[in-house]
């Protein structure tokens, strides 16, 4: 994981007379073991030719002098995070990863991530990982209703060298729908002791030995947060029908683009958890200059019997229309290698989705 980022200062570098900061951009860019480190550039020249002629050399950023160093610290902090999102994409991973995410509390991340998860497995029957990085009060583990035997507290005690994927594995719980479950501490103190390095490194292995993550996320930008976003390939960004919620996935669509998430690494999903007197989606897109993806609609009495006997709708209630339309998402956001082609054994919830897709066509 690369942690390092060259400034190329032209103080510095007119030193040397015959390489200049050009030059080792152009180097640098020629070399593949370390052709990914991000560059900045820091130099006196600000016509717009000088700056054209750098990130022709290869230069990420540009950035002339006087300059602010909260600034530079800024941009080096946001070339950083995604440099390692570079390096993991090029790496060898399997594990599709997807988050689901709001600044706000209570708008069903919890519910959509557990939904999500349990439906990635019933439809390719690959084990899938539901990680709760909501360290202080994630309840994922609660709303399948299973006994909370390991958590991520039992990382806690083991030192980043020693973790492999053996040793997490034995932190998972085990649903018996073939989901693992990453729950969250059950005591607050630890989710303190867990540092971003350790959280990181967990996920990298997980990500090369599991076909699907699913993060249910805090709501707010810590750093466990922030690990799980910059691993994820796809980001359901959940909102409720209110304006204190849709404020929020505005911030939250702000500090995505700032630290260069693609904007369709991000799904708009607008969660009716109330019954009436919502925004109307129009509005809403009105206010996010932006289109909602997906509305899920109010749907209290699957939810709350669900809650209470710990079984999501996409396991026990696959032919409502929550339930197939969870069923539905999930497919949709799986792996590409999976959804286009036939299974060579197709399960049931397979086969209810492809149905519900001919119906839909006809
Ligand atoms: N579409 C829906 N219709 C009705 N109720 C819903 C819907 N989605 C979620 N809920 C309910 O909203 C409540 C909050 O859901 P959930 O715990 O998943 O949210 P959260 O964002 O994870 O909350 P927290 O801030 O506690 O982490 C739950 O009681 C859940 O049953
Ligand atoms: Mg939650």
């Amino acid at each position: 994981m690369p942690s390092h980022i060259l400034i190329v200062d032209d103080d510095q570098l007119n030193m040397m007379p015959e390489l200049n900061g050009y030059e080792v951009c152009r180097r640098m860019r020629a070399m593949p073991e370390i052709n990914r480190i991000p560059i900045v550039m820091l130099t006196a020249h600000d016509s717009l030719e000088e700056k054209v002629k750098g990130f022709e050399a290869g230069a990420d950023d540009y950035m002339t002098k006087p300059f602010e160093p909260k600034e530079l610290q800024a941009r080096v902090k946001v070339w950083l995070r995604r440099a390692v999102t570079v390096e993991r994409e090029a790496g060898q991973i399997v594990g599709k990863t997807i988050s689901v995410f709001s600044l706000r509390g209570g708008v069903g991340v919890s519910s959509m991530a557990v939904n999500l998860a349990a439906g990635l497995v019933e439809l390719w029957q690959h084990p899938a990982v539901l990680i709760d990085l909501a360290m202080v009060s994630g309840h994922s583990a609660l709303l399948l209703n299973t006994p909370l035997k390991n958590t991520w507290g039992d990382l806690v005690p083991i030192p980043k060298e020693e973790i492999t994927i053996d040793v997490i594995d034995k932190a998972l719980l085990s649903h018996k729908s073939g989901l693992k479950v990453l729950a969250a501490p059950r005591h607050p103190e630890d989710a303190e002791l867990l540092e971003e390095e350790k959280i990181i490194h967990v996920l990298d292995l997980l990500q090369s030995n599991y076909h699907y993550l699913v993060l249910d996320l805090p709501h707010n930008f810590t750093p466990p947060a922030l690990a799980g976003l910059d691993a994820s390939h796809a980001i359901m960004l959940l909102m409720a029908p209110e304006i204190a919620s849709v404020r929020g996935t505005s911030m939250a669509l702000d500090v995505f683009a700032s630290l260069g998430y693609p904007r369709d690494k991000v799904r708009l999903v607008l969660n009716w958890i109330f019954e009436r007197r919502g925004l109307s989606p129009k509005d809403i897109n009105k206010v996010l200059q932006d289109k909602i993806d997906l509305v899920i609609p109010f749907a209290s009495d699957t939810f709350v019997s669900s809650i209470n006997l710990g079984r999501p709708p996409v396991i026990d209630d696959p032919e409502t229309p929550i339930g197939a339309l969870l069923e539905d998402l999930a497919f949709f956001l799986s792996k590409d290698e999976h959804r286009k082609k036939k299974p060579e054994k197709p399960t049931e919830a397979w086969k209810r989705v492809v149905k519900r897709y001919k119906a839909r066509k006809n």
